[in-house]
């Protein structure tokens, strides 16, 4: 049986991208991480893929005339790998048709907020500034909208008094570092059934 694969395209931290790689490593993801698409070449997240072995696809998008000439380069390295599902782990960049398109309901994005309340960047310091008692953390099919498509799994994070946004972020990805892995393997176990905008999630096989 070939195994399920996972590219994952993160920016930054990784705190996300460690996660889902300590859950393959454990063996529930059930599912490979076969690529690291990272935009930035010196972010912490390439040594977490190094340290994992994980191939890495790294660039500048300053070297490209436009995003749909990486992204063809991208696209490129996830066919070479048979890649299932996209997983968006905090690339902080739109992405076009070029990958938008053909991984339609084969790419996923986690975000900081109870969607469809604060899309977009700085998510966690929108929630502080207004005002909302309760915040939390989204995970979402990805279309060409920024933070529109359909909501798979949400997750409430209450926002308590004193609350700043190192402490708001810190429980947030805690969250997050539980939530992800685990939607992830719903896919690897072909659990999720979009139709139109609304997500279900099958029960598990039994064994
Ligand atoms: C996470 O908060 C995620 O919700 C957002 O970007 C952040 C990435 O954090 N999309 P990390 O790089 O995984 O630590």
């Amino acid at each position: 049986m070939t195994s399920y694969r996972i590219a994952v395209f993160a920016s930054g931290r990784g705190s996300n991208f460690q996660a889902l790689v300590d859950a393959m490593v454990s063996g529930w993801l059930g599912g490979e991480i076969s690529l690291l698409v990272c935009d930035k070449p010196q972010a912490a997240v390439v040594e977490r893929a190094r340290k994992a072995g994980i191939d890495c696809f790294l660039f500048q998008p300053k070297d490209y005339a436009s995003r749909e000439d990486y992204e063809r380069e991208i696209a490129v390295e996830l066919s070479k790998r048979g890649v299932d599902l996209i997983v968006l782990a905090g690339y902080m960049r739109l992405l076009t048709s070029v990958l938008v398109e053909p991984y339609s309901g084969r790419m996923i994005n986690i975000h900081p907020s109870l969607l469809p309340s604060f899309p977009g960047k700085n998510a966690i310091g929108q929630a502080l500034d207004y005002g909302v008692k309760l915040t939390g953390i989204s995970v979402h099919f990805v279309d060409g909208g920024m933070d529109t498509g359909p909501v798979i799994a949400q997750r409430a994070v209450e926002i308590v008094e004193g609350d700043d946004e190192a402490s708001l972020s810190g429980r947030i990805h805690a969250v997050e570092q539980q939530l992800y892995p685990e939607v992830v393997s719903w896919f690897t176990a072909g659990r999720v059934n979009l139709n139109g905008r609304i997500v279900t999630i099958a029960e598990p096989a039994a064994r």
